[in-house]
């Protein structure tokens, strides 16, 4: 695309940006662009961790703000001198929207509406709404394209399609400048070890079993955490308004091959698998076609084995990072959401 078609923010609004992709997109921007300011606002849930900002705590650019998306009292202000929203602040774990799905509509939805009535009011220039390949459903074959129906299956997904279809419909009736990113499953440093590719190397290096949903087959396609925040940056940027963009990693593959090949980056033994009790309503398989988005330039950069290896190295160099993050409050959802399984594997 010509570069007079291209939106250059001053100062972004990153919300849920002290979380996994969040903070990668801040530390990104921040890098990429020397004389772009980001204010963070976060609520700061078990998910958000300022540890995730450190890197750029120092930066004058870069400005922390505690605060929920859904009350306009902490988002008015914040979006008040910004130019563009970038929205990641969510619920935004499968199992957690199983056990208890409130808080999921609360952000993921209601939040969601509280941005847009937000950029409505200040008239910000552009809003991007990060959601999920999670709203297309369960895909047996072939990939998702833009225009598919929703067809979401989990409280997660469906909050999330709820959310980005509110962006699109403020849109349709308000003329609104929004944007949406639908992205693969992404892994990397900084990820909450509550997902299964840093769930597995955790309890890899701590030599505790491994659960696998089911007969561990279900497919995910696994995207790096920077290549996901650098398509978010060029769909800022340079998507069209009003549409969305699929983000996929283009790395298919199954549970299980991932969990032997964190096994072998561990140096751990199979022995540590457990097939567990499965995921109500798991969905089997998510696959995107991203044409689109490699039309506007992006694709990924990062090899997923190169990708996963490395990964692998961050967790065992940062248990600064992730051991405090395994007591307290996770221990006990850790028990709720597997205790009866191991007992039952
Ligand atoms: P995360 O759970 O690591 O972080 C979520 C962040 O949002 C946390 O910092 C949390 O404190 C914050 N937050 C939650 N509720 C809030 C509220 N009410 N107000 C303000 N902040 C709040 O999530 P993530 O994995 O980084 O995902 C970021 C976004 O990307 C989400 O919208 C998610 O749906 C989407 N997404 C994630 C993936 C993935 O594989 N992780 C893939 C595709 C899309
Ligand atoms: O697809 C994008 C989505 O990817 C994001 O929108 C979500 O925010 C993100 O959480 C992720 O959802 P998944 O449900 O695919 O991710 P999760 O890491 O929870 O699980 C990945 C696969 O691994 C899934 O098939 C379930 C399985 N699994 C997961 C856990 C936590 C296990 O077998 N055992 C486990 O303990």
């Amino acid at each position: 695309m010509n570069d007079t078609h291209t939106f250059t923010p001053r100062h972004i609004l990153v919300t849920g940006g002290a979380g996994f992709i969040g903070s990668a997109f801040v530390r990104l921007v921040l890098a990429r662009y020397p004389d772009l300011r980001v204010t963070v606002l976060d609520k700061l849930t078990y998910a958000g961790n300022l540890a995730n900002l450190a890197p750029v705590a120092d930066s004058q650019r870069y400005h922390f703000v505690q605060g929920d998306i859904a009350r306009r009292e902490d988002v008015l202000p914040t979006l008040r001198d910004c130019d563009a929203l970038v929205n990641f602040a969510a619920e935004t774990h499968v199992d957690r929207s199983i056990l208890d799905a409130g808080a999921f509509v609360t952000t993921d939805v209601y939040g969601s509406l509280v941005l847009l009535e937000a950029v409505k009011e200040m008239g910000t220039p552009r809003a991007l709404f990060v959601s999920t390949d999670e709203v297309y459903g369960d895909v047996e074959e072939g990939a998702s394209v833009e225009s598919d129906p929703f067809a979401p299956r989990s409280p997660y997904a469906a909050s999330k399609a709820g959310g980005e279809l509110l962006a699109r419909a403020y849109h349709i009736t308000h003329g609104l400048p929004t944007l949406v990113t639908r992205g693969s499953n992404t892994f990397g440093p900084y990820h909450y070890p509550e997902k299964l590719i840093p769930l597995m190397i955790t309890n890899a290096l701590d030599d505790q079993p491994l659960p696998v949903y089911g007969d561990g087959r279900q497919r995910r396609d696994w995207l790096y955490v920077d290549d996901h925040a650098a398509g978010i940056d060029l769909v800022l940027r340079r998507g069209a308004l009003g549409e969305a963009y699929n983000l996929g990693g283009g790395n298919e593959r199954e549970n299980i091959d991932v969990v032997r090949q964190i096994l072998t980056l561990t140096g751990k033994s199979e022995g540590l698998i457990r097939y567990v009790q499965d995921r109500p309503g798991h969905d089997r398989r998510y696959a995107l076609d991203c044409t689109k988005a490699h039309a506007l330039g992006w694709r990924p950069a990062r090899p997923f084995e190169e990708a996963l290896a490395g990964t692998v190295r961050w967790y065992q160099q940062r248990e600064d990072w992730w051991r405090p993050l395994k007591s307290g409050a996770y221990a006990a959802y850790y028990q709720q959401q597997y205790e009866s399984r191991f007992a039952k594997s």
